[in-house]
């Protein structure tokens, strides 16, 4: 799959990729109104990685289903929406509002925008990320991937709070809260002061947390976080992802989510393993 915020809202991804070989993708999240995103600057190459604080600009929730409503039922693959609100009322607002478009296959509830105020309030508390996942449930038909932050001391309460409330599936993990200083004018650098770090700098975390959520949930992991390649997307597979998301490197390289479809083709047909499913979770010790 591609990762929210990195393909637009698919047809401008479309133009670029064929969409058929992906799995899914993941449009940039959509709020109940329209938003003009945070202060420039809004993003900064790291180390290995990226900052960024765009504070999730959208056209809301009824200027994107006007505008590409009906197109995602021509887009030839699985298209996820992404929605956030400010309160388990306003989730429920957004899910209803998907109710009935054909070409919509799933939600991803963005449980965790490091970059606008209280984005990550939900996925930090056990019992508002099941207030807000339950109150999706009770207008959607569709099923319900929640995406949880790496921002907590411990991420296996919150997987298990999202699995009871009804999730049918999990990403893990959105970015990490960071920031950079400008030393020459000695202030911070993005506008918004803080950002959410990406890229192959985070893949170790992500897998980490893959690895800890994966015993403690019997619903599919979607992995997410630095994924560049498919040795990157196998580590997250063996930690517990049934499947992976791509970001940031489609930054770099737009087709980066092909070259891992391919390159876990390929590493398939080199290996006896015959099926994906039969490498998630193995690097987990066999039960005694
Ligand atoms: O700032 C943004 O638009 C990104 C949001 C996120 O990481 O969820």
């Amino acid at each position: 799959m591609t990762a929210s915020g990195t393909s637009g809202f698919g047809a401008e991804y479309a133009r670029i990729v064929d969409l058929a070989k992906l799995g899914a993708m993941v449009t940039k999240t959509v709020t109940p109104r329209p938003r003009r995103g945070n202060l420039t600057p809004r993003t900064v190459e790291t180390p290995s990685g990226m900052l960024n604080s765009i504070g999730l600009p959208n056209p809301g929730i009824e200027g994107l289903l006007a505008r590409e409503g009906r197109a995602w039922e021509s887009l030839g693959m699985p298209v996820i929406v992404s929605i956030a609100g400010g309160s388990a009322s306003e989730f429920r607002d957004l899910a209803a509002a998907l109710e009935g478009y054909r070409g919509v296959s799933a939600i991803e509830a963005n449980f965790s925008c490091p970059n606008v105020e209280d984005g990550m309030e939900f996925a930090t508390d056990p019992e508002l990320l099941a207030l807000a996942t339950g109150a999706i449930l009770e207008v959607s038909s569709l099923p319900l991937i929640v995406k949880l932050s790496p921002n907590v001391t411990d991420i296996r309460p919150l997987a298990v709070a999202a699995q009871q409330a009804g999730a049918h599936a999990l990403t893990i993990m959105n970015t990490i809260l960071g920031m950079k200083i400008d030393v020459h004018n000695r202030r911070p650098f993005i506008g918004a002061t803080f950002a959410g770090l990406s890229g192959p700098a985070v893949r170790p975390v992500g897998v980490r947390l893959v690895y800890q959520a994966w015993p403690e949930v019997d619903i599919p992991i979607i992995g997410a976080g630095g994924i560049a390649c498919a040795d990157d997307a196998l580590e997250y597979i063996l930690a517990g992802a049934s499947a992976v998301q791509v970001g940031t490197a489609s930054f770099v390289r737009p087709t980066a989510a092909l070259e891992v479809v391919e390159g876990i083709e390929d590493y398939l047909r080199n290996s006896e393993v015959g099926s994906i499913d039969r490498l998630v979770g193995l690097a987990h010790p066999e039960p005694a």
